[in-house]
């Protein structure tokens, strides 16, 4: 019995589709789906007509979704019966429900597959996970649903330059709350972020082009809590800084600052205002980060002091063959291959940079060691090319006199050949 309904229906169903095949094509050249809502909506005041003028922009237009696969409704009526909810119209969401609203395609695996296979479909149960859909849950309306981050009848897709989610707008993006003291008063966090962001190492990388650099999404995640496989932010740098974080983690720092409670990368370098760091950070001096901790006698301080004497040493040793291949070059001698030690004693200044994340005297010093050693044998070079440069200017010094000579010698003979 019921077999049978459904073999019919099958039946009808397979009609309907052959005659849509062979009537589709020209039916749709002659008239372009009709969309109802599209017509009334552009007619209608300001509020009204705002989403049917922007939506030709958004991306699901482009996907081939009307009006109605999001609001639901007929549209082939003309009629403001084309919203009624007997035709499953849903009207505009709640902030409350959007996620939800959203979710109904993008949760929904099978449906996404066939417009983008490639696409994730997690956005919502992450969004869950964050404080903002936590907080939403709990009747907060004034944390960021989907429609704040994207907006709304206007949304393009994430790696379109334009869309407040490319990784060049996302912090102005979470700037329009987190950065508005009035809007956020009541809660009990700064509104200084996006401030120090600006002023940051980070911020500077991606203005000069660097979207690789981090903006606010990168490490609050993009709707989840944290980026996936991480359990606090404390630990996102690591994921792009892989030695420091190696260095720090078998460092005596590492296993201390975690039992200490201390946010790692974090508690030196800030947060958010992380700036280009100095070498004179290291050290025992007004400027170093070490004695914020350390006291002269112990064994932190006494590291912080050695590293920061082999740093001296390898830049004065660095500067002063640098100033001798200086004179050499402007003195027209070659001095190539020297140049190149150069390059690798530069490399060693950076490289004990990053072995400062031991906090490990010996270790740094022996690349700074390695640089003094190279820079030394450049300014050896330097010396002999200079020393080249003075023999060879005596010698030139006696051949010009030599000519000098001849050339008298000459001028004497032929001066007494005329009187002769
Ligand atoms: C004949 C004109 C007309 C047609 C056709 C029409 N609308 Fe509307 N629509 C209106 C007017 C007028 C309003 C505002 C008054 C109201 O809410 O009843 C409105 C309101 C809305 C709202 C806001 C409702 C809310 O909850 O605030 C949505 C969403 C909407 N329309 C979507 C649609 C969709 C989707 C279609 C097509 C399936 C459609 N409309 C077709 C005239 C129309
Ligand atoms: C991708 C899903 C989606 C599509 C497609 C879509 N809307 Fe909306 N629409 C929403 C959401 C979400 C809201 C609620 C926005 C909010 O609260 O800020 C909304 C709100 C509205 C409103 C209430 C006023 C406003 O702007 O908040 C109207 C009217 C409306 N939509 C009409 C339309 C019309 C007409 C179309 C087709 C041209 C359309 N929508 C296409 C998701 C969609
Ligand atoms: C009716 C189903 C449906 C609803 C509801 C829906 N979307 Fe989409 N969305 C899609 C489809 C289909 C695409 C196109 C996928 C593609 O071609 O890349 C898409 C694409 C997107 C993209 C671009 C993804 C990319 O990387 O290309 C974003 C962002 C997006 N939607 C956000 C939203 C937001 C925010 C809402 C709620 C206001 C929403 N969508 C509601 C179906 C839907
Ligand atoms: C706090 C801001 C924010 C909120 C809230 C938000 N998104 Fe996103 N969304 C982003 C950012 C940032 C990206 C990624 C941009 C990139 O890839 O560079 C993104 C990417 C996406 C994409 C592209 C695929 C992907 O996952 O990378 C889709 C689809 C999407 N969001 C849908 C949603 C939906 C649906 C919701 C609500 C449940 C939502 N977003 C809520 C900021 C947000
Ligand atoms: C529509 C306004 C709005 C937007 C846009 C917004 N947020 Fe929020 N956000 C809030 C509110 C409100 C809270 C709740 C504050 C609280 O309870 O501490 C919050 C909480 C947070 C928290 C947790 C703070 C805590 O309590 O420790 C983080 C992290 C956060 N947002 C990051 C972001 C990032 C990153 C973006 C941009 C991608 C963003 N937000 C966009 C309103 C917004
Ligand atoms: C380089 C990574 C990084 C970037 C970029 C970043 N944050 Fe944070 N943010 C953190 C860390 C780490 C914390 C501290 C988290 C903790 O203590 O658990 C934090 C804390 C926060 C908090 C909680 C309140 C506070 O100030 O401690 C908010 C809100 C927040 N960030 C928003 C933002 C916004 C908005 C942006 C972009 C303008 C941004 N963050 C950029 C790493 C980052
Ligand atoms: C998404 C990748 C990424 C994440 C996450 C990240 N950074 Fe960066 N960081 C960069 C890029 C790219 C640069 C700029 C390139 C450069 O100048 O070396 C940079 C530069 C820096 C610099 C300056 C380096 C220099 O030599 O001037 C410091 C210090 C720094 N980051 C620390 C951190 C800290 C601390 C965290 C975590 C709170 C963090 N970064 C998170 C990618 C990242
Ligand atoms: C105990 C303090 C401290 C901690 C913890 C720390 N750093 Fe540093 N970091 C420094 C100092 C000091 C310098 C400056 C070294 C120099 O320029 O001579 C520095 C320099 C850097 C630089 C620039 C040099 C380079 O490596 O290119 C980066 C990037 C960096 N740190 C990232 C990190 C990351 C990522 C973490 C966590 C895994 C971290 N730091 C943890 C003190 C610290
Ligand atoms: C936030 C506080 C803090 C900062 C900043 C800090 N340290 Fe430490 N450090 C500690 C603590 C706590 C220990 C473990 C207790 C101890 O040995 O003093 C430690 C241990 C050490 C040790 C191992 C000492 C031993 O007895 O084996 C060295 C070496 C060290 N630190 C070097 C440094 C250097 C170099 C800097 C600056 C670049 C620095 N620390 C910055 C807190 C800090």
């Amino acid at each position: 019995m019921k077999r049978s309904i459904t073999s019919s229906s099958w039946i009808i169903g397979c009609a309907i589709g052959v005659a849509i095949v062979f009537c589709g094509p020209s039916v749709a050249s002659a008239a372009p789906a009709k969309d109802s809502c599209v017509a009334c909506h552009s007619q209608l005041p300001d509020e009204y007509s705002k989403p049917a003028k922007l939506y030709p922009g958004d991306i699901h237009h482009r996907a081939g979704l009307s009006c109605a696969d999001c609001h639901g409704g007929d549209r082939n009526d003309d009629s403001m019966n084309a919203m009624s909810p007997a035709k499953g119209f849903r009207g505009a969401p709640t902030k409350a429900q959007i996620p939800a609203f959203c979710g109904r395609c993008h949760s929904n695996p099978a449906y996404m597959r066939k417009f983008n296979p490639s696409l994730r479909t997690d956005q919502e149960t992450e969004y869950f996970t964050s404080v903002h859909g936590k907080k939403l849950k709990q009747g907060d309306a004034k944390v960021a649903v989907c429609v704040d981050c994207h907006s709304v009848h206007d949304i393009l897709a994430p790696s379109d330059p334009r869309a407040p989610v490319y990784p060049t707008h996302v912090a102005e993006t979470c700037a329009r709350c987190h950065a508005d003291a009035n809007y956020m008063k009541g809660y009990n966090i700064p509104t200084n972020q996006y401030a120090l962001y600006e002023k940051s190492v980070h911020a500077a990388a991606m203005e000069g082009g660097d979207t690789s650099a981090p903006t606010c999404s990168t490490c609050h995640g993009n709707h989840g809590a944290t980026p996936p496989g991480l359990n606090s932010v404390a630990n996102v740098c690591g994921t792009c800084h892989v030695m420091n974080q190696e260095l720090f983690e078998k460092s005596p720092h590492g296993p201390i600052f975690a039992k200490m409670g201390l946010p790692g990368c974090v508690q030196c370098h800030s947060n958010h205002e992380i700036l280009a760091p100095r070498d004179s950070w290291v050290g025992t001096g007004p400027k170093a980060i070490c004695v914020t901790c350390h006291v002269a006698g112990d064994n932190g301080y006494k590291a912080a002091k050695e590293i920061s004497n082999g740093f001296d040493k390898l830049k004065s040793t660095y500067q002063k063959a640098d100033t001798v291949l200086n004179t050499a070059e402007k003195s027209g001698m070659e001095v190539s291959n020297a140049r190149v030690e150069m390059t690798n004693a530069h490399s060693d200044l950076i490289k004990a940079r990053v072995a400062v994340h031991s906090f490990n005297a010996a270790d740094v010093l022996k690349i700074t060691n390695e640089g003094v050693a190279t820079s030394q044998k450049a300014y050896e070079a330097g010396v002999a090319a200079l020393h080249e440069r003075d023999y060879r200017r005596k010698g030139l010094a006696l051949a010009l006199i030599a000519i000098v000579i001849a050339i008298s010698g000459l001028y004497f003979k032929i001066r007494k050949m005329e009187r002769g």
